[in-house]
């Protein structure tokens, strides 16, 4: 199919399901700011239809929420230049997710490492939402037929089930309507791990706090976490190649080359051969320098959320006119009487 025939437009979206945390900063904020910088169309969404897969309480919900907008503008995201929005409030995603319930086939979302993750052994208590997850995952997508989208490593069996249904689709009805999306996986972070465990990711649903670093903790709680987090006692390598088998020092270097705009081979230049002793307050001077404007500015927009709310209406307005009539076109080539 002609992919060339759609206008290039960037979509992502983040749950708002509390502890935004650095892997969501170095493997998602910070590249969204980076495509907004480009001439291109960028849309980013707090996903509140997917975060209710799993329970919410609904305060917390409507707080993270908030937060995860904060969070956006916070870390460089203009709510003038991108399309800054809710999901629910735009009800074309739900819409179109219901006809790619139609599309997609039990088997492929039953083959979802996020499902049997999260499902876990006790898959008959999960939510029929989270197993239709990637669904709505592929609407939020495809409603605005966006071209690109930038993700860290863990969601690109998503996007590449995104691309199943949009091709299925254009198949089943004969049309060349929505785009092939591309998975944009980019940069020296892309898989952040646990700071308690380098073998796990790091994770906003993690029971551990130390485990990973949350946008909302202040300098001290910062430093102290990079201080404590899990290491060997061997020194760095001067190769990056020699640390194949350390996944805890991989990690720290991994997240000082993405917060320092560094390669690894840079950091390894400059640090192969120290002692964790040195390494580590350098790594942690460096979040606490990268991290606590943000967290700071986070904290100022929190303290006026009814311009939050402001912000995001206005996305929404904006989103609606490039989503409604794509739903609309959908429902036409479906069938659906008008
Ligand atoms: P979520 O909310 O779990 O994560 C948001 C973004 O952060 C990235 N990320 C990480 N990157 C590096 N290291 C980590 N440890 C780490 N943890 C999270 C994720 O890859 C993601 O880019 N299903 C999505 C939300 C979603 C979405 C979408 C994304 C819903 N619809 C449409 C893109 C397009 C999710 O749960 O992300």
């Amino acid at each position: 199919m002609a992919e060339a025939s759609f206008t290039p437009r960037v979509f992502s979206g983040i749950q708002p399901s509390g502890n935004l945390h650095l892997g969501n900063y170095l493997g998602a904020l910070r590249r969204f700011v980076d495509w907004q910088a480009r001439d291109v169309e960028t849309i980013f969404c707090m996903v509140d239809l997917h975060a209710i897969t799993v329970w919410q309480e609904p305060a917390d919900l409507a707080h993270s929420t908030r937060e995860l907008a904060a969070g956006f503008i916070a870390s460089g995201i203009d709510p003038e230049r991108s399309i800054l929005v809710n999901q629910s409030r735009v009800p074309e995603h739900a819409q179109l997710a219901w006809i790619f319930n139609c599309v997609a086939r039990m088997g492929w979302m039953g083959r979802m490492t996020q499902w049997k993750d999260k499902a876990g052994k006790n898959a008959e208590a999960a939510s029929l939402g989270l197993f239709a997850y990637p669904a709505l995952m592929a609407a939020d997508i495809l409603t605005y037929h966006a071209t690109h989208v930038p993700v860290g490593e863990d969601q690109k069996q998503h996007i590449e089930l995104t691309r199943d249904i949009a091709a299925k689709f254009n198949h089943d009805y004969g049309v060349d309507f929505f785009p092939l999306t591309e998975p944009v996986i980019e940069g020296a972070a892309t898989r952040v791990m646990s700071l308690r465990d380098g073998t796990k990711k790091m994770s906003k649903s993690d029971p551990s706090d130390a485990s990973r670093i949350n946008l909302t903790d202040d300098a001290d709680t910062i430093a102290k976490k990079i201080r404590k987090a899990k290491t060997d006692p061997e020194p760095l390598p001067e190769a990056y190649e020699d640390l194949t088998d350390r996944p805890e020092a991989r990690n720290l270097v991994n997240i000082y080359a993405a917060l320092s705009d560094l390669s690894v081979e840079e950091v390894m230049a400059d640090m192969g051969g120290a002692q964790f002793g040195r390494f580590k307050p350098a790594l942690a001077d460096l979040a606490v320098e990268k991290l606590s404007p943000i967290t700071e500015e986070m904290a100022r927009l929190m303290r006026d959320p009814a311009e939050i709310d402001r912000v995001l209406a206005r996305g929404a307005e904006r989103a609606r006119t490039i989503a409604a009539p794509i739903l609309d076109e959908t429902y036409r080539i479906v069938g659906m009487v008008r």
